[in-house]
């Protein structure tokens, strides 16, 4: 396994490749979730290529930047047992280097949901990945269901500027009690981390009633909601039926696929889970 620290590092590594190569990116502290990505891309690809950058620009001048979680060895060790073969970890005055202006951004699909709650967020993120698919070059990258709007955004930058490489969304990968595996679920404390299991258990809820023929989407929502704000710390920050594509909230009765999202807040832990509802 090479580990690159600089671009030029990876450049030279890069070209001694051949085959396919599959890009996971991430912002490292990994995990079982992140370990899925390397499997599949490990299947599907001859080769696999991790990225681990703390982007600071999708970060809001609120959010925990500054101390989100990090643990290189660690890291390195996982994308070793997965079997990757380039680990890029570049140094943040190279991914923005002095002066540079130039951002990426998909519309009105970033500026809802995660997008209304963290403005900027998303052009943070369609900006650094579009810059990390520059440098990778892969056939294909692979993003987690976890983050489905964010999947869906880089499905549709990849679209919109015609980039020559596939992207992959993988199942979200959950503890066994049900809580979707986060690198901030470590900020947790016991009793939020035993009242977070109601965001899965509202989705399971609300699963089993759209598989009884429940379509009417305040009905829907309110069974998540319902479970979330029975827990006294948690505050949510949003609770959605969305139409899978356009991310437009559903009105009445839901006919196409849509996508169950939610945004809850326990301390200044911010949690976020999600279940796709298809017809
Ligand atoms: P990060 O939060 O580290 O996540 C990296 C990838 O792992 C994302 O595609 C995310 O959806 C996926 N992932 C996280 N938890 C998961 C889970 N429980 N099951 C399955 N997949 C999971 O997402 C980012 O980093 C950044 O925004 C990034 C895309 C790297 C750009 O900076």
């Amino acid at each position: 396994m090479h580990v690159a620290r600089t671009v030029a590092d990876f450049r030279a590594a890069h070209a001694a490749l051949t085959g396919t190569l599959g890009l996971v990116p991430t912002m490292g502290y990994l995990h079982e979730g992140h370990r899925s990505l390397m499997r599949r891309a490990r299947a599907e690809c001859d080769a696999v290529a991790v990225s681990i950058f703390v982007n600071p620009t999708q970060f809001g001048p609120n959010d925990d930047f500054d101390r989100y979680p990090r643990d290189e060895e660690h890291d390195l060790a996982i994308c070793r047992e997965e079997g990757v073969s380039l680990v890029l970890m570049p140094p943040v005055e190279e991914i923005y280097p002095e002066g540079a202006t130039t951002t990426v951004s998909v519309g009105p699909l970033s500026t809802t949901l995660e997008g209304a709650a963290r403005p900027g967020h998303f052009d943070g993120v369609t900006t650094v990945v579009s810059k990390l698919f520059a440098i990778v070059q892969p056939e294909r990258a692979y993003f987690g269901q976890k983050d489905a709007q964010q999947l869906m955004v880089i499905r549709r930058m990849s679209r919109d500027l015609l980039l020559p490489l596939e992207v992959v969304g993988c199942p979200t990968v959950r503890e066994p009690d049900g809580l979707a595996l986060s690198s901030r679920n470590v900020y947790l404390s016991p009793e939020e981390r035993a009242q977070a299991l109601s965001l899965s258990r509202g989705l399971r809820r609300a699963e089993a009633a759209w598989a009884d023929g429940v379509r009417d989407a305040e009905a829907l929502r309110a069974l998540v909601r319902e479970e979330i704000e029975a827990q006294p710390l948690a505050r949510i920050d949003y609770v959605s039926l969305a139409e899978q594509g356009s991310l437009a909230e559903c009105a009445g009765p839901a006919t196409r696929d849509a996508l169950l999202s939610l945004a809850v807040r326990f301390g200044k832990t911010r949690l976020i889970d999600n279940v796709l509802l298809a017809v």
